[in-house]
């Protein structure tokens, strides 16, 4: 599956949703993220993320991304269109450790 990361926090372009396949975004206040169970691992949403959020689980060292991905699916309304980033994206875009900012 492929995984949303810290980046999209407080940016969430949504470039992602309208490429996907098979709708498998769901939307939180200020982040995204994927269901692994949907996920068909096509790719096609990687390079679409202006914050370079998406990655493979396969990159090290995201075991704690697959996890809030998995439980914020469960929970979160599915999101299939794209929408305007959140206001201050270019201001975030970049900034490290954001986790600290998320919206349950
Ligand atoms: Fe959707 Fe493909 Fe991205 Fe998985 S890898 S979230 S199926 S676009
Ligand atoms: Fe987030 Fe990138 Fe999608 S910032 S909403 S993962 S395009």
């Amino acid at each position: 599956t492929y995984v949303v990361t810290d980046n999209c926090i407080k940016c969430k372009y949504t470039d992602c949703v309208s490429v996907c396949p098979v709708d498998c975004f769901y939307e939180g206040e200020n982040f995204l993220v994927i269901h692994p169970d949907e996920c068909i691992d096509c790719g096609v949403c990687e390079p679409e993320c202006p914050a370079e959020a998406i990655k493979p689980d396969t990159e090290p060292g995201l075991d704690k991304w697959l996890t809030l991905n998995a439980d914020y699916a469960k929970v979160w309304p599915n999101i299939t269109d794209r929408k305007d980033p959140l206001p201050e994206a270019k201001e975030w875009d970049g900034v490290p450790d954001k986790l600290q900012y998320l919206s349950p």
